[in-house]
């Protein structure tokens, strides 16, 4: 089945907030924020702003009827700053006008004063202040210390892993009206409408029933809309609500990129440690996550690194410990991968530098410590149905790995200028929110009195396809035709309590509820059709209930409307609660994930040795979908997450000056994957798994993973710089930039 937006799409048709049509009287409204990172505020002066012609209201702190606080995890962010600057780009208030373009004029009058505090930027800094979001976070299994003396190699080293800026190709934004009674209609691009309606509830100091909150679909969000969207939507309904009038607020790009956080950089130490039968016997690895000026999401996602320290690998002593450091950058955030990328890069340059000093090939090491069923993860997770072992062999047989060695081989010995270099990457991701209590959904299903199906649940469609899952969720269940049914927007009103759209679990969980819904009605209506066909048993399919002789039968249409005139419900609203996860974090053990996805990519890439520069020729994958629901939906999350996670590992450069300012705030500084930097081969190969039972029909959780094989890009690029620089040993340091690489082609040894 093709993408149900798909024509809507291409053709730009669908609608996101900035589309919806505009209410006579809209006003528009504008962030403002002070040109510093890190300062105390002692004068704004808005009296100029607030004469030129088309201003309306500028509102500050001092102006929010409830809390000035949208802190979720940790209550330490404000939604206006007030007396302080936390980091460049938080916004002090807004200025609310009949066009965007009085506001930004407007924006230029205002005027700061300001003492000057100094920024931190860096996060081992900000430990060595104290400054730590939550206390830090340990995993352990077996026992480092005593595990050294036994290995026969000891390597230790540090990592150096930059953020990344989301670039969804919607901004952030919200467009917010008053109904009666003081209720509030918002629409949000967000993942997470249930954490809109519940801050804005807070900032404005009334009961959430009296806020909707609707969500049709947003333009990408990749984790930056899971916590992030909400400042920008409490800001359009407290204008709302304190000009009587509806309230437009959409980012300019600029302004997103630079108010916005990013994915955590982090700064890592490891040191691992291996026996002559390269099994790696011990690991210990200290992260220091750059948070950024508040929690945000960085203490879950400091918590999913250290699920993912181990990657596809099972290794007998762990210690592998988490700092969440404060400093004074954007809030960093949720970004595809959620943690997992750093703590599984770590490991892997780990893996690489043992190698490196052994003198194997990396694959020699990785394919001995693969997870098997049976093997137990640091945070206690037995784990089974592995595929790390069977993904790996597929892999090697399929795409010859032995055959790109010696391909990769022959070209470095004929060629001078150009260095090709190859790497294996395994995967191994946890699905479930780490954060057991928030592994649920709901779904609400009508069926109306003239077949026609309508279905809510509290998943955001933002381009991953999970309306297009759902819908054919609906179609199977009661064997009618997609035509038949309608995806509804994610409304608060209708689906309440929501866990946001994320950790690539929104098909499993609002599938399963929506799944037990229809099972629900399904049997209301078998029970209507038993009676009429005067039979047992009925079938579902074709838009036909039959007997199971399939001799006597109704259509879909007449059996609904029966049911109708019979007074049976034709509406229902379920719940879905993964079962069986757990995890206790006093002991760190548990078992947090529903299931894990699994797959082995082979990526090959070409160095330019005169330039620097290089592409990424093939990325050659075997996947673990189990039984894939769509597999072309799947195929374009493989790919964007490939090609985002190539992005990240090579030419995404987030770059502040030291001061906290951001220097990247375009995209004419900051360089993203364009269709000449995709591999021009990405093969896509489904390993034969049955899948689990906590996935929706068996077809695994398929958003996130993906991205982790673009880890190899660094890994191949890293091995033809060596093919051309013989002995040298780069330090690890993400993404590896042309210049980068061109340093490191032509430097010593840097290790
Ligand atoms: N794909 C598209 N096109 N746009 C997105 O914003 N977000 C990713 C992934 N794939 C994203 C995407 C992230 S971070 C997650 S967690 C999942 O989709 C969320 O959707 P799912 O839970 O339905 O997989
Ligand atoms: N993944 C993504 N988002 C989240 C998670 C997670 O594990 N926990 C809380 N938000
Ligand atoms: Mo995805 S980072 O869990 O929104």
């Amino acid at each position: 089945m093709i993408n149900i937006d798909a024509k809507n799409h291409v053709s730009g048709k669908s609608v996101y907030v900035d589309d919806i049509k505009e209410i006579r009287g809209t006003l528009f409204a504008l962030p403002f924020d002070l040109p510093t990172a890190h300062a105390k505020i002692t004068g704004l002066d808005l009296s100029s702003a607030r004469t030129l012609p088309g201003i309306v209201s500028i509102l500050t702190a001092k102006d929010i009827p409830g809390d000035n606080q949208i802190g979720v995890a940790v209550p330490d962010e404000p939604l206006f700053a007030d007396k302080e600057v936390h980091f460049s780009g938080q916004t002090a208030g807004i200025i609310i006008g009949v066009t965007e373009h009085a506001c930004r004029l407007a924006r230029r009058e205002i005027g700061f004063s300001f003492e000057q505090l100094t920024p931190v930027t860096c996060p081992r800094q900000a430990m060595k202040q104290g400054m730590l979001i939550v206390p830090p976070r340990t995993f352990r299994i077996g026992n480092t210390d005593d595990a050294w003396s036994r290995c026969d190699h000891i390597v230790s080293g540090t990592v150096e892993i930059n953020g990344q800026e989301h670039i969804y190709m919607e901004t952030q934004g919200s467009y917010a009206y008053l109904k009666e009674d003081g209720c509030i209609f918002v629409a949000s691009s967000t993942q997470a409408p249930t954490a809109v309606q519940w801050a804005i509830a807070r900032v404005l100091g009334i009961e959430m029933h009296r806020i909707e909150v609707d969500t049709v679909r947003i333009g990408g969000g990749f984790g930056g809309k899971e916590d992030q969207a909400t400042a920008w939507a409490v800001m359009a309904a407290l204008a709302a609500v304190k000009t009587g009038m509806p309230v437009k607020l959409i980012l300019h790009r600029m302004d997103d990129i630079r108010m916005t956080g990013k994915r955590n950089p982090y700064s890592s130490d490891f040191r691992i440690g291996l026996g002559n039968d390269l099994k790696i016997m011990a690991y210990e690895v200290t992260h220091y996550q750059n948070a950024g000026a508040s929690a945000d999401l960085s203490p879950a996602i400091l918590e999913r690194t250290l699920f993912h320290s181990t990657n596809s690998y099972c290794i007998p002593n762990v210690t592998a410990t988490a700092y969440s450091c404060r400093t004074n950058l954007p809030p960093n955030t949720a970004f595809r991968g959620f943690g997992g990328p750093q703590g599984m890069f770590v490991i892997e340059s780990a893996i690489v530098r043992a190698a490196e000093t052994i003198g194997v090939s990396p694959d020699e090491i990785q394919k001995a410590n693969l997870i098997k069923d049976g093997d137990e993860m640091p945070y206690g997770q037995v784990m089974q149905e592995t595929h790390a072992t069977d993904s790996w062999a597929e892999a090697e047989r399929r795409y010859s790995l032995s055959e790109v060695k010696n391909r990769v081989a022959e070209f470095n010995s004929h060629s001078d200028t150009h260095k090709k270099g190859f790497a294996v990457q395994p995967i191994c991701f946890g699905i479930s929110f780490t954060n057991t209590m928030m592994n649920h959904a709901r779904a609400l299903v009508h069926i109306y009195k003239d077949g026609s199906v309508v279905v809510s649940t509290g998943a955001v469609e933002m381009g991953q396809g999970v309306n297009t899952k759902l819908l054919q969720v609906a179609s199977a269940e009661f064997g009618i035709s997609h035509e038949r049914v309608k995806i509804e927007s994610t409304n608060t009103l209708r689906i309440a309590n929501t866990s946001p759209t994320a950790a690539s679990s929104g098909a499993d969980l609002n599938g399963k509820a929506l799944k037990i819904a229809c099972t629900n009605l399904r049997e209301r209506l078998a029970e209507v059709a038993k009676q009429t066909l005067e039979c047992e048993e009925v079938v579902f399919a074709n838009e036909t209930i039959s007997d199971n002789t399939r001799k006597k039968s109704i259509s879909w249409k007449e059996l609904v409307n029966m049911a109708q005139q019979q007074r049976v419900p034709l509406s229902e609203h379920s719940h879905y609660a993964t079962p069986g996860i757990h995890f206790d974090r006093t002991k760190e053990k548990g078992h947090p994930f529903a299931y894990h996805v699994y797959g082995t990519a082979i990526i090959e890439a070409t160095v330019d040795c005169l330039r620097g520069t290089y592409l990424i020729d093939s990325v050659r994958i075997v996947h673990d979908f189990g039984k894939s629901m769509n597999a072309d939906v799947d195929h374009g999350q493989i790919e964007g997450g490939v090609v985002q996670g190539i992005g990240w590992m090579t030419m995404e450069e987030v770059m502040f000056d030291d001061k906290g300012k951001l220097l990247t705030s375009a995209l004419s500084t900051y360089k993203i994957p364009d269709i000449y930097s995709v591999p021009a081969v990405i093969e896509i190969h489904h390993l034969d798994s049955p899948g689990s039972d906590l996935a929706i029909y068996k077809s695994k959780a398929v958003g996130e993973p993906p991205l982790m094989y673009a880890l190899g890009a660094y890994f191949a690029i890293r091995k033809a710089v060596q093919a051309f620089n013989k002995g040298a040993e780069p330090a690890i340091s993400v993404p590896y930039t042309p210049e980068k690489v061109l340093f490191d082609l032509y430097g010593k040894k840097t290790l």
